[in-house]
């Protein structure tokens, strides 16, 4: 295994499956009245967030304290960032401190792989731009396969705002290590430029059409518009995207009975997931937000509970 966890291309199948084996642990000790293992106690973890954030910077910060690590959250507003403090002096400031784990997220594509290069601590990306975010992609496909067994063959449909997602780039090669066949779904104006290339290289397949897809899903994966992201008209009105690209009730109908609804969170509810799907009794919404937090203790455990760890 790695020392970081910056992209899914590092990570092998056997990564995966201790990752998941692991998360199954400690799965259990989210459903105990007293959650908490000695597993990191006296380990430091710094949560650095330059991007807004609900799930992931509290759950990795849920994660850390059962884990009985120390978790400092130190976030773009409220600190010297604010002040035209680099990443680079932001970084070797907290460094400087001892911490034994950064947790980034940055909207520059590459800013985890950066930090790596200027700090000996274990460096763990929480989202970079429009890059990765891997341990997004452990989290969707552990809840996959806790609702659907191996993925192996399994079809997921991956609809919404491909250009500006992370989610999406670290699952599509996430769900290939794990043997799953993937279709991602877009408007033209939503699908990345290169994505074709790609697509055979990586093996997966890329679609316009959300309603030829959609009977055949095993399980669909609904991605937020992301439109802090977008300088422009990406489709004429939100209206126009629900009816092509939108989980509606109406394509809820045509779904298989058992395919469970993923979203990664935030939802706009109405636009990109209708709110009977999201509230559906397949939806694995917040399946994924709890295991959210099992997965996030499973890579802390890993990267950090070693040498030096009391594991
Ligand atoms: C995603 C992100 O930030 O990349 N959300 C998340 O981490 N749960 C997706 C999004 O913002 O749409």
């Amino acid at each position: 295994m790695n020392k970081n966890l910056l992209s899914i291309e590092d990570v092998s199948a056997d990564d995966i499956a201790a990752f998941f084996a692991t998360a199954t642990e400690m799965h259990d000790v989210q459903n105990r009245s007293v959650k908490k293992l000695p597993a990191l106690r006296g380990r430091t973890v710094v949560n650095l967030f330059f991007e807004d954030s609900t799930r992931t910077r509290s759950s990795f910060e849920i994660a850390g304290k059962w884990l009985s690590a120390d978790v400092i959250n130190v976030s773009a507003k409220g600190s010297s960032v604010s002040k035209g403090e680099s990443l680079r002096d932001t970084v070797l400031t907290v460094a400087a401190m001892g911490v034994d784990g950064l947790v980034i997220r940055h909207m520059a594509s590459g800013a985890a792989k950066q930090v790596s290069e200027w700090t000996d601590a274990v460096v763990i990306n929480a989202g970079d731009g429009t890059h990765e975010h891997p341990t997004q992609a452990l989290l969707d496909a552990y809840t996959l396969q806790r609702r659907l067994g191996s993925l192996e063959g399994r079809h997921v449909v991956i609809v919404g705002d491909l250009t500006h997602s992370r989610v999406f780039r670290s699952n599509v090669l996430c769900l290939a290590k794990l043997g799953a066949e993937v279709t991602v779904v877009a408007p033209p104006t939503l699908m990345p430029s290169g994505i074709v290339a790609w697509s055979k290289d990586a093996g997966f397949a890329t679609s316009y059409d959300f309603d030829d897809v959609l009977p055949k899903a095993d399980a669909v994966m609904m991605l937020r518009v992301q439109r802090e992201r977008m300088n422009g008209a990406y489709f004429p009105s939100a209206r126009e995207y629900t009816v092509g690209y939108g989980l509606t009730r109406d394509r809820l109908a045509v779904l298989k009975p058992d395919a469970p609804i993923c979203h990664p969170g935030p939802m706009n509810r109405g636009l990109e997931i209708a709110a009977d799907a999201a509230d559906a009794a397949q939806s694995a919404v917040l399946d994924q937000v709890s295991a959210g937090v099992a997965i996030r203790m499973s890579v802390l455990y890993h990267l950090l509970a070693g040498e030096g760890g009391q594991a």
